[in-house]
């Protein structure tokens, strides 16, 4: 597949590396693309502090094009955050991040993860079903602008493949 104008083809090497605070104003640039209520910097800054969490970020020709923060309690992980930057979609980096954080949340002695989604949000929704993830059930009202349930999605970590 030939490359795409300021995106990422199937043949582009991605590379998946801690985040650190200097990634934070192109996080914070998708973030602000993705989500009606984007987190703040300084959401993503507290998660870069907390030593339970673990965020990650995608890199294609040198430019970041997505990010996922997630965190352990014990052995119960949950996935905070997830974007992929709008012309970077759909050629396998969103998965390729979730699947990378997984193993470091399983590294770390997670034994099951969940998450939030909203009920439209299909592409997350398939993302996280291709992965292996079950809707547990829903949260009423769980978000705002605009106001909608949240599904609850789990993945037992220790029985499944992660590829
Ligand atoms: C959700 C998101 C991270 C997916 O990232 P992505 O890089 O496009 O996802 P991938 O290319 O890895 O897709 C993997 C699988 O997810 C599913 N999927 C992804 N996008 C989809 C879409 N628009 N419609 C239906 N299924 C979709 C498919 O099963 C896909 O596999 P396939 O391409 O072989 O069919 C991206 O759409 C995004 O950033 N959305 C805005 C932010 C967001 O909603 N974050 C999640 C909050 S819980």
């Amino acid at each position: 597949m030939p490359e795409q104008r300021d995106g990422v083809s199937a043949v582009t090497k991605v590379l998946i590396r801690d985040m650190t605070v200097s990634d934070l104003a192109e996080v914070t640039a998708i973030e602000n693309e993705s989500f009606s209520t984007p987190w703040s910097e300084a959401s993503f800054l507290s998660e870069l502090d907390n030593p339970g969490s673990v965020c990650l970020v995608a890199l294609a020709n040198g430019s970041l094009i997505g990010y996922v923060c997630a965190s352990c309690i014990f052995d119960e992980g949950h996935i905070l955050n997830l974007a992929v930057r709008p012309d970077c979609r759909r050629r396998g980096v969103g998965r390729m991040l979730v699947l990378t954080v997984l193993r470091r949340l399983r590294e770390i002695g997670c034994k099951k993860v969940f998450l939030e989604v909203r009920t439209s949000n299909t592409a997350a929704i398939g993302l996280y079903e291709s992965i292996g993830f079950r809707m547990l059930g829903l949260r009423r009202g769980y978000y705002h602008f605009p106001k909608e349930d949240a599904v609850v999605m789990v993945l037992n970590l220790q029985q499944t493949t992660l590829s």
